[in-house]
């Protein structure tokens, strides 16, 4: 496979960029003449961001399968298109080329509709990382169904809403994963949820630990019984469904600063077209590169650059299960041997991590096929960087650091890996298409260079949400509403005098912890939830390997016999039950109030400080109701 759009030099890339300014709509229309599409679009762009309402490549029909399988049969038949490393290094890998991927697919995808899905039906996918969830996302796909991935670190509580949300009736799940030592038992969680969400039709189950589950009758079924009916049946092809270009193609929940998480909806078309532009752009991958993310499908990276980016560019991608740490910490590092991995694309929690276990794991290994190193998901410190950099790339292999959220479907700001400069934790500059801005809080634009605000993004790519799952409103109240016809980020950011950005990190009420997103409401509310618990608050505070852990002030009148780890076990395990482990608070103080203006307004600023070991310069606190609270939380800090 060729890539024409592909950017080769620095002048290149200001030509593209310039001309995606300039020009968007034939811009992006060249980029899309090189999918397949049933029928072309009436329309490249239509937008407003009042409403919101943006729709890329209207009038189009296509099926996003047949581009990420059927137009490679014929030329990369017999590649791989997954490779599969098992959690276990003694555990034989898996090597799906193509031709099997799209049969696997076609099959999976007969079965869901033996079971009754449709096009537009959600399907809730809750697995861990073997080929049958890439398989099961892209089923949904092939017959139009809208599906959405919990990642599996999510208790059923966190299930069921999601579940309700989306009014989702159909579940695939596995009996368990296996997470380095761990053996997590997804199918028990999904029944726990599933006591909540009695409109669930079917869940289909497929094998993997073969740990003991309790499959009910005329709702569970095994993944291998059903291919075997379809077997039976005949049904070997499965036409694609055609899908307008503004067809959801999928949800993803995601958290925000207040409420319960939202489901990020993105379509078909722009998903589509903007995820291969930046997988080929960023990574600059070249026929035969094999592709190494370490994300979980889980989250929007695996769906961009696992699943839809790699797959739509006919690109090799690895699937590891895994852990990095396990058996030890040579594991990505032995896995980029066994399979002379080109790219490798992980988070600064991963590499902080590892950077802690020393360079023994390094040793003996090679690493020499390695050509793009890329970082995701919080901002990447300098020191992270240069090991990686180092000990890692080797000084060779360029590092791109690359900002994106849920809401962008693809990467937004980055260096194209040996095109464009990189600078140490700089995201750098933004892809071809898209218009970043900085603003202040009143929303005037910041022009010029060294100079800092929050981000925002002023024109549409066609990566970007259209809505959130049932409400629109919460969609433009989020991120259209801040500041006037601009996408807002919830990011801030620096500009320094070349117009490289570097992002800072969030501005609202969201956290960051090992490059997951938490709302610090949605762990107050399930700390809330302990019976002992009159009220909490929820601030981040930098941690040395996770970027941000999780501090909470708790106000508790429960009984503990006066011991007050015990209490705090409690409460981390409500959070674990209501949210997921992934929540569970790092530090729990116990105050006997919270510093609340007259308002009673929180006064996080204070909370924050404290948390941040910042116990002399707290602020004005005259506002404060009672500022003799502020005494006794920082007497008290952990
Ligand atoms: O704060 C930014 C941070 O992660 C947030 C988005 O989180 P999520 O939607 O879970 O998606 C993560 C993977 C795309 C952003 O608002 N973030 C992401 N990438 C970077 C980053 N912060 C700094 N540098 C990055 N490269």
């Amino acid at each position: 496979m060729s890539y024409p759009y592909q950017i080769k030099s620095l002048s290149e890339y200001q030509e593209a960029y310039k001309r995606s300014v300039q020009q968007p709509e034939n811009f992006w229309a060249d980029i899309a003449n090189n999918f397949y599409w049933r029928r072309r679009w009436d329309k490249v762009l239509e937008w407003n961001f009042k409403e919101p309402k943006i729709e890329w490549f209207k009038g189009a029909k296509l099926n996003i399968t047949e581009n990420c399988l059927d137009r490679h049969l014929e030329t990369l038949g017999n590649r791989p298109a997954i490779i599969w490393e098992p959690n276990d290094p003694e555990e034989y890998h898996r090597i799906i080329t193509y031709k099997d991927l799209h049969l696997k697919v076609c099959q999976f995808a007969n079965v869901l509709k033996n079971n009754g899905v449709k096009k537009g039906d959600r399907v809730c996918i809750y697995m861990g990382m073997i080929p049958e969830l890439a398989i099961s996302v892209l089923a949904c796909a092939r017959i139009g169904a809208i599906h959405s991935v919990i990642f599996g670190g999510f208790s059923a509580q966190s299930i069921a809403d999601r579940l309700q949300d989306a009014r989702a009736e159909y579940v695939i799940t596995c009996d368990g994963a296996y997470r380095g030592q761990k053996d997590i038992p997804l199918k028990s969680v999904i029944d726990d949820a599933l006591i909540a969400c009695p409109f669930v039709k079917r869940v289909i189950v497929s094998t993997r630990t073969r740990t003991a589950v309790s499959m009910i009758k005329g709702r569970d079924v095994w993944w291998e019984d059903e291919i075997k009916k379809i077997e039976t049946l005949g049904m070997k092809d499965c036409p694609a469904e055609e899908m307008d270009a503004e067809d959801p193609l999928f949800i993803l929940y995601t958290s925000g600063s207040t409420g319960k998480p939202k489901g990020v909806v993105h379509t078909c078309g722009g998903y589509m077209v903007y995820t291969n532009y930046s997988f080929v752009n960023v990574f600059q991958y070249q026929p035969g590169d094999i592709h190494f993310c370490t994300a979980d499908i889980g989250w929007i990276t695996g769906h961009s650059y696992i699943v839809y980016g790699p797959l739509s560019a006919g690109a090799t991608t690895l699937l590891f299960e895994g852990v990095p740490t396990w058996p030890d910490a040579g594991r990505f590092w032995q896995i980029v041997d066994k399979y002379s991995v080109n790219i490798l694309y992980t988070a600064p929690t991963a590499i902080r991590s590892l950077m802690g276990f020393g360079l023994g794991p390094l040793q003996g290994k090679s690493l020499s096929s390695l050509k793009v190193l890329g970082t995701v998901g919080e901002p990447i410190n300098e020191e992270a960087w240069h090991w990686y950099d180092e000990q890692v790339g080797k000084k060779k292999s360029p590092i791109v650091d690359t900002w994106w959220q849920t809401e962008t479907g693809g990467i937004l700001i980055s260096n194209l890996a040996g095109v464009t400069p990189a600078k140490p934790a700089h995201a750098t500059l933004p892809l071809p298409g898209v218009q970043p801005v900085l603003v202040d809080e009143n929303g005037k634009e910041i022009e010029g260079n060294n100079v800092s605000g929050n981000l925002c993004i002023k024109f549409p790519w066609p990566g970007i949400l259209r809505t959130t799952y049932g409400d629109h409103e919460r969609c433009r109240t989020n991120y259209f509403a801040t500041y006037e016809n601009m996408y807002f980020t919830g990011d801030g950011a620096l500009r320094d005098e070349d117009g490289n950005y570097r992002i800072t990190g969030r501005v609202d009420d969201v956290l960051n912890v090992s490059g997951h997103r938490i709302g610090t409401a949605e762990v107050e509310n399930a700390i809330n939830m302990h019976a002992g618990v009159v009220e909490s608050a929820v601030v981040g505070y930098p941690h040395d390997i996770k970027g941000q852990g999780i501090y909470a002030y708790v106000v508790y009148t429960g009984s503990h016999g006066g011991d007050e780890e015990l209490a705090r076990r409690d409460i981390t395990a409500t959070v674990s039950r209501i949210i997921g482990p992934i929540a569970k608070p790092d530090k729990i103080q116990f105050v006997t109030g919270l510093p609340k203006t007259r308002s009673g307004k929180i006064m996080r600023r204070i909370l924050r400080k404290v948390a941040e070991n910042e116990l002399e310069n707290l602020g004005d606190t005259s506002t404060l109701l009672d500022p003799s609270v502020v005494d006794e939380i920082k007497k008290g800090k952990l």
